[in-house]
């Protein structure tokens, strides 16, 4: 059997180091932007228990596989699938697997910078004072504006993905591990300060019913498979963006628990966000299913009202940068990996060519919400479809082409060796999903979510 080899990157420092950068990429804008607005616009609770449906059944045998991938081969993505395919006597075309993840990390950060511009500039709005006793009404038209001026936008998606490339361009050793040291504790405990907030407010109970009281009618096929897309980006899932965390990671530590940890870390902030959000929209009357405004078009009105407001307000969407931030660099660093170590680019020229790029397909996005508002494909804006593309379609995709990787093209005595946990309950559980449960679910959803999201059968 072939030996553990070592990352010609270097390894964490230690496994808190690991479970902090791999929270930090997992806890980010899919947590406190997207997972309240796709809830809202997908009825409420029996959306949330097929998402930690998703999240039990899929998300954690997959991430479970990812890590164990990662750092078993120790390159970037495209290199460690073709080497670990052809250590298990497969082919090595099993590389176009990471390729497909390096590309749509590329894609996910266009966008994602854009919104976590739309976050850096909450900041300073947020300071000014404007959302002082706001009304809903006065908040709505905030948002309205910013969004309908490419240029502000355009000004704040710069400085992100200048953030995002100087991170990336140090390693990701050096500076991460200690921002997200101090990020993950403060953004806990402002989440629980504003759900304290809500439960103020006499829609509490209306928000935690519509979180968890599920209406089965309200759910559709396309739905499903947006709660499954969306356990694969919340959890960085998919892409080898947590394949190349774990190829950092080193081998005395235990994968099945760290994935545990980070997994938990996850899903409490979502629910804790979800907790927050509803109840404003509740009391204020607002529409749940108002779209990727709805977090700032709802939490400024509890600032605006709250003793305090503007002080925990603008730490708020400054611990929303980092959370963004500490994402955003795992969308690249994948692609920066191979440019490294395929081309022997410099880290910090592999950053700036893969800046400009992705910074130049944000654009897109960024009309979307005002001068490309009427273009559709299919019925969506760029971003609607790129969004759609990336979540719903390329990570279940990469997502079931690992699971299959893991389980039926890696050695089962490779797979026992790196997940060091003895061939008990825990490793054939592990087994027993990511080789028949997995694959199918994605397989099932995936199909029927995307024959209901076309249009050609209605469920
Ligand atoms: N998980 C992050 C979030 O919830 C986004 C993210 C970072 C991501 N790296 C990823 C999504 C890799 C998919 C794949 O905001």
């Amino acid at each position: 059997m072939a030996q553990q080899r070592n990352s010609i990157h270097g390894e964490w420092s230690s496994r808190w180091a690991f479970i902090l950068a791999a929270t930090g990429s997992a806890v980010g804008l899919g947590n406190i932007w997207k997972f309240p607005y796709i809830t809202g616009a997908n009825g409420g609770g029996a959306f949330v228990i097929v998402y930690l449906l998703c999240i039990v059944a899929i998300g954690i045998p997959i991430m479970i596989a990812e890590i164990m991938i990662g750092r078993r081969g120790r390159r970037n993505p495209i290199h460690t699938l073709q080497l670990l395919a052809e250590e298990a006597g497969a082919h090595p075309r099993w590389r176009y697997l990471g390729g497909m993840g390096v590309l749509a990390g590329f894609l996910i950060l266009s966008y994602y910078s854009v919104i976590g511009g739309w976050v850096l500039a909450y900041v300073f709005r947020t300071a000014s004072g404007v959302f002082d006793e706001a009304t809903a009404e006065g908040v709505e038209t905030v948002f309205q504006s910013f969004v309908g001026q490419p240029m502000a936008q355009m000004v704040w998606h710069t400085i992100f993905m200048i953030m995002t490339m100087v991170v990336v361009s140090r390693g990701v050793q050096s500076g991460l591990e200690k921002a997200a040291r101090f990020l993950m504790p403060g953004l806990f405990v402002l989440l629980f300060i504003l759900v304290g907030y809500s439960m103020t407010t006499d829609s509490f109970g209306d928000g935690v019913r519509y979180l968890f009281q599920p209406d089965f009618a309200a759910l559709t096929a396309k739905g499903v498979l947006i709660a499954m897309g969306h356990a694969f980006f919340t959890l960085s899932l998919g892409m080898g963006a947590i394949m190349i965390y774990g190829s950092y990671l080193s081998h005395n530590e235990s994968i099945v628990r760290t994935t545990l940890m980070i997994v938990a870390a996850d899903t409490a902030v979502s629910l804790l966000a979800g907790l927050a959000i509803f109840p404003i929209v509740f009391a204020n009357n607002l529409e749940p299913g108002a779209g990727p405004g709805l977090i700032f078009q709802t939490l400024p009105l509890a600032f605006g009202h709250m003793p305090g407001g503007t002080f925990f307000g603008v730490l708020f969407f400054i611990m929303v940068v980092f959370a963004a931030w500490t994402s955003s660099i795992s969308l690249i660093e994948p692609a920066i990996t191979w440019m490294v170590e395929r081309h022997g680019l410099t880290r910090p020229a592999a950053c700036i060519i893969s800046g400009v790029l992705t910074w130049v397909l944000g654009i897109g996005t960024v009309l979307s919400f005002n001068d490309w508002s009427d273009v559709r494909l299919f019925g969506k804006t760029f971003f609607d479809l790129l969004d759609f593309l990336t979540a719903s379609i390329m990570l279940p995709l990469g997502g079931l082409c690992i699971s299959i990787f893991a389980a039926w093209v890696m050695l089962r005595e490779t797979t026992l060796q790196e997940l060091a946990i003895g061939n008990g309950t825990v490793y054939r559980s592990w087994r027993f999903l990511v080789r028949y449960i997995t694959p199918l679910a994605v397989i099932v959803v995936f199909v029927s979510g995307i024959l209901n999201a076309i249009g050609v059968v209605t469920l």
